[in-house]
């Protein structure tokens, strides 16, 4: 496994484009200590992620995974209390003056068939990003090609973000 840190070329090498091989095997670390530079990595991502990423957030309870949501969403100029949980209404969507996000939670599904009765794949292709709180609960669900972000809180009370480009079947 190739670990870069806090590279934006190799960030937005692994996030955009076409799939390679070698993507299997790299991961990018990004750690923050304040949610100010939650805040800026929010909005690398936003600059970097293309039109129709499905984007997997995994971490366990309170990582952190609405709050860079938040932090993607305000630079799209979302404001920052339209974005929450959406635990109980399980897919929330926010307009951007650009394109739209969305934002799944499948803490609380039963199974794959209680997501795909929300019809996932037209938000997939809705012509936005698509955030996934729990992705790893309906993994089967996911398209082909996807971005998986894992929030892990560090000794220091911050978080280490890795990503990683995921490409199934
Ligand atoms: N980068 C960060 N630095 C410091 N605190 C953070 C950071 N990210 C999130 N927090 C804090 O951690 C708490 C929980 O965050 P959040 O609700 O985003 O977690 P979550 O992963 O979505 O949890 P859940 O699985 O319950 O939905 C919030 O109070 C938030 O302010
Ligand atoms: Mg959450």
């Amino acid at each position: 496994m190739t670990v870069f840190y806090e590279d934006f070329d190799q960030l937005r090498a692994l996030l955009t484009g076409p799939w390679k091989e070698t993507m299997r095997e790299t991961a990018v670390i990004w750690n923050v200590q304040t949610l100010e530079e939650t805040d800026a990595l929010g909005k690398l991502v936003e600059s970097i992620l293309e039109t129709g990423t499905v984007i997997s957030l995994l971490g366990t309870l309170g990582a952190g995974k609405t709050r860079f949501v938040q932090a993607v969403a305000a630079a799209a100029g979302v404001p920052e209390d339209e974005v929450t949980s959406p635990t109980f209404v399980l897919i929330q969507e926010y307009k951007t003056g650009n394109r739209p996000i969305y934002h799944f939670d499948a803490y609380r599904l039963k199974d794959d068939d209680e997501f795909l009765e929300l019809g996932p794949e037209e938000y997939f292709d809705g012509g936005g990003l698509t955030f996934i709180e729990w992705a790893d609960r309906i993994e089967r669900c996911l398209p082909r090609d996807y971005v998986q972000i894992t929030i892990r809180l560090t000794e220091t009370d911050g978080r280490e973000f890795e990503f990683r480009r995921i490409r199934t079947r």
